[in-house]
């Protein structure tokens, strides 16, 4: 049996343009997925996503479909996801890719349709939501991924094979750090990235939350969240800096900073990192991980047109690039293809297995615990509710409670 799936991305934002739907042109260049859709609020992101440059450089010759119809005006429509997403044949892929808030109702649209899904992170703002997204998805039979990317950039694997191999011990105290460009705040992020709906840890916090946990095993149990409020270009407020503290069930204790504000003019795209302190057999150990600066230092003749660029630049060879090794267009490579790719080869996995042996196939990449799912990353969302319970009291401490039911509360 031969299976292709088609492919409907939900949202035309910045990380469709940047991740999903060069990962997934790659891919069905590759043959592995049928065509494309892209569906998005209004025809003019559609307009201005067809209209990128980089499509006809490194995909020639191929499209995506476009609902509604890419085109310079047009009215909103909020419900329009719905009935393409219904006019879908079953068991194909959705990816979500729209703002956070939204994500429950067009996973659970997807789910009801019979469609395995690949979402953006967080995968929702509630832990109950993820819990009736993995109940759904299970009694169907199907892949819910969820992508966090930094999970397959190979030093993360690295650590965590050397982590669960005693290596480093036990880890005791971390930083991190993820702090965007400031120019985030002039992109549509300021008409739904506001205090009332997300914050800066929420928004790219959780990455670190969840590569502790990735490397570590270790469960999150108490957050409080210390959040500046800051206005966008339009206006309206978000909790643009941030500054977490994260308790885990071993004791110990992450400082995760995360803010839209990091200055244009630095090289890089972002500036993030990761170090850890941990404890042996009297004796310490430690892991620091640059993710920002990955040894690369240019400095070009002009400055490039995309937002954010610079004379001076550190780019990462790592996250997002494209490469010429010969057409056609060019290939891309690096961890956030890698992530894109390794969701859709287990949605196929699981379409291509018996279905009476479904269920065991899913079971066996819950447990794996490579690719983020409902099911063995739900303490994210844990931490999520927690994070926001606490940066809208003013910072005050959040535990988690696990068990048969687990939530929040304030201490
Ligand atoms: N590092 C990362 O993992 C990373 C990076 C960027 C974004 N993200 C996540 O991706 C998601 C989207 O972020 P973005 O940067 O692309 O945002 P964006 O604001 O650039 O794009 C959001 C898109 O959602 C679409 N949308 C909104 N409501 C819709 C609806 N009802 N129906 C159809 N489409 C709708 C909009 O048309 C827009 O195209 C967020 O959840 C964000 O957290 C993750």
């Amino acid at each position: 049996m031969s299976y292709q799936p088609e492919v409907t991305i939900v949202g035309g934002g910045m990380i469709t343009h940047d991740q999903i739907l060069p990962s997934l042109f790659q891919m069905q260049r590759n043959g592995v997925i049928g065509e494309i859709t892209v569906t998005a609020l209004r025809p003019q992101i559609l307009w201005e996503l067809r209209r990128a440059e980089i499509w006809a450089r490194a995909f020639p010759g191929q499209h995506f479909r476009a609902v509604p119809e890419a085109a310079e005006t047009g009215e909103a429509d909020p419900e329009l996801y719905k009935r393409v997403i219904a006019g879908m044949k079953p068991r194909q892929i959705v990816a979500v890719a729209v703002p956070d808030q939204l994500h429950y109702e067009v996973v659970m649209c997807a789910l009801r349709h019979d469609q395995h899904v690949l979402v953006v992170k967080p995968l929702v703002l509630e832990h109950s939501q993820a819990v009736e997204i993995e109940r759904e998805a299970k009694a169907r039979g199907l892949v819910v991924g969820i992508e966090y990317h930094k999970r397959f950039d190979d030093r993360s694997l690295m650590a965590r094979r050397r982590y669960q191999a005693g290596l480093f011990g036990e880890f005791m105290l971390g930083t991190a750090c993820l702090l965007e460009k400031w120019y985030y705040r002039h992109s549509n992020f300021q008409n739904w990235c506001t205090t009332e709906n997300s914050d800066a840890f929420t928004y790219v916090g959780c990455h670190y939350v969840d590569l502790v946990h990735f490397i570590t095993g270790l469960l999150p149990v108490r957050v409080s969240v210390y959040g500046i409020i800051d206005q966008y270009p339009n206006g309206n407020e978000g909790f643009l800096w941030t500054d977490a503290r994260v308790i885990w069930s071993n004791g110990a204790c992450l400082n995760v900073q995360n803010a839209l504000g990091f200055p244009d003019e630095a090289p890089g795209t972002n500036t993030q990192s990761l170090t850890m302190y941990c404890r042996g057999n009297n004796v310490g150990a430690w892991l620091e991980h640059s993710d920002q600066y990955r040894g690369l230092r240019y400095c070009y003749t002009r400055k490039g047109h995309e937002p954010g660029a610079t004379i001076f630049a550190e780019p990462s060879p790592d996250y997002f690039q494209y490469v010429d090794v010969g057409g056609p267009g060019l290939q891309p490579v690096g961890y956030g293809y890698r992530s894109i790719e390794f969701i859709v080869k287990k949605a196929i996995e699981v379409e291509m297995a018996e279905p009476a042996r479904r269920q065991e196939v899913l079971e066996a990449i819950d447990k794996a615990g490579v690719m983020a799912t409902p099911a063995n990353s739900a303490y994210n969302e844990l931490v999520v509710e927690a994070g926001r319970m606490s940066v809208l009291n003013g910072g005050r401490e959040a535990v988690i409670e696990y068990g048969e039911r687990p939530g929040v509360r304030l201490r």
